[in-house]
C-alpha cells in the first residue's frame, strides 16, 4: 500500500487505511527516534526543503531533524532573507525550488490554501505545515499517533478539545482526523471563538467545560492564537484562564487515566496550569517527540511512492 497522492495538503484528502499506513511507519521510526544511532539512509540522495512564512519551533525543527535523520539533504529557507522579501511569489519561488531537483516541499503560511497552490504548480511533493485557520494535518497525525499508542485505537473515544476553536487548525484537522477514525469529538470554546457551523464537520459543541471533560479519554487544549486575535474576542488572558483554563480539578470528571495534550506552544497558566502540563497524565512532551516519528514517516512515505 502507498499514500495516494504526492502531496499532504489535510486530512481532508486522507483515508483512513492511509492515516493507518502513517501511524504504522511512524512506530518503526519512532524506535530510529529514541536509538543512539539516528541515522539511517532511507532518503540519501533527496532533498526536503522547509519553507515557513510563520513562525515555528515543533514542526519545522521536527522536519529538518526527520530529513537529516534518513540521510536527506535538508535545507531551511529562512523566509526574510530570500527572494521572497523581494517580491518574489509562491509559485515563482516554488518552481526555483523545483527545478534545483527538490523532492519535498514543507510549506506553512499564513493564507489557507496556499500549499494547494504550490502543490497544483510544482512537481516535488507539498506538506502542509499548517495554512492560516485551515489545516496542520502532521500535527493531528502526532496527536493522533500519540492517542493511539495510549489507548490502542480511536474506536468510540471521547476527545474533548478546549480552547480557541475558531483560529485553530489543530483542532480542524483533529476534528477531520479522529472522526474518520471513528472517535467522538467534543469541543468548548467561549462563543467568540467558536466559528458558526463547526458542528457539521462532525464534532459536538458542548455548553460548559463539565460537559467536555466528563468522561473524556482525551483532554487537549489549544493556544490561545494572539497573532491572530483582530479584535478584542476574550475581554483578558486573565479571565480567559479563569473561565476556559484547564487546571487538575478538571480531571476529577475525565476517565482516570484520561490523557492531556496540547500542541503547544502553550502559553502556561492561561490555556493550562503548569501542574496539569507537567503531570502524570500529560503527553505533551511525548506528543513533540512522535512529532519526529510521525515527520519522518510522512517523508519517507512520500519520497518512496514512486519506488514502490
Ligand atoms: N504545534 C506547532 O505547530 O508548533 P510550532 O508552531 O512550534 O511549529
Amino acid at each position: 500500500m502507498k499514500l495516494r497522492s504526492k502531496d499532504i495538503l489535510g486530512l481532508e484528502y486522507l483515508e483512513p487505511d492511509e492515516m493507518n499506513l502513517i501511524l504504522d511507519m511512524a512506530s518503526d521510526m519512532k524506535k530510529i527516534v529514541q536509538s543512539n544511532m539516528k541515522r539511517v539512509n532511507y532518503l540519501q540522495g533527496r532533498s526536503v526543503m522547509t519553507l515557513f512564512y510563520e513562525n515555528s519551533t515543533r514542526t519545522r525543527v521536527s522536519f529538518e531533524l526527520a530529513a537529516k535523520y534518513m540521510g536527506a539533504n535538508a535545507v531551511n529557507i529562512s523566509v526574510s532573507s530570500s527572494s521572497v522579501a523581494k517580491g518574489e511569489n509562491l509559485i515563482d519561488t516554488g518552481r526555483t525550488l523545483d527545478v534545483m531537483g527538490t523532492d519535498i516541499v514543507v510549506m506553512r503560511h499564513c493564507q489557507p490554501g496556499a500549499p494547494h497552490l504550490l502543490a497544483k504548480n510544482i512537481r516535488a511533493s507539498v506538506i502542509n505545515a499548517g495554512d492560516g485557520m485551515h489545516e496542520h494535518p502532521t500535527q493531528a497525525l502526532l496527536d493522533m499517533y500519540t492517542i493511539r499508542e495510549a489507548k490502542g485505537g480511536f474506536e468510540g473515544l471521547k476527545v474533548a478539545i478546549i480552547g480557541d476553536i475558531m483560529h485553530s487548525r489543530v483542532a480542524r484537522s483533529n476534528i477531520i482526523g479522529l472522526g474518520k477514525m471513528g472517535a467522538k469529538v467534543y469541543i468548548y470554546a467561549p462563543a467568540t471563538l467558536m466559528p458558526i457551523g463547526i458542528e457539521k464537520m462532525g464534532c459536538h459543541i458542548c455548553s460548559s467545560l463539565q460537559e467536555a471533560v466528563e468522561g473524556a479519554d482525551v483532554v487537549m487544549g489549544l493556544r490561545i492564537q494572539k497573532e491572530r486575535l483582530k479584535k478584542a474576542l476574550i475581554p483578558s488572558t486573565e479571565e480567559y484562564a479563569r473561565f476556559f483554563g484547564l487546571d487538575l480539578r478538571h480531571l476529577a470528571g475525565s476517565k482516570k487515566d484520561a490523557l492531556v495534550m496540547h500542541p503547544g506552544p502553550v502559553n502556561r497558566g492561561v490555556e493550562m496550569t503548569s501542574l496539569l502540563i507537567d503531570s502524570d497524565q500529560s503527553r505533551i512532551t511525548e506528543q513533540v517527540t512522535n512529532g519526529v516519528a510521525i515527520r519522518m514517516a510522512l517523508l519517507y512515505l512520500l519520497a518512496g511512492r514512486e519506488e514502490n
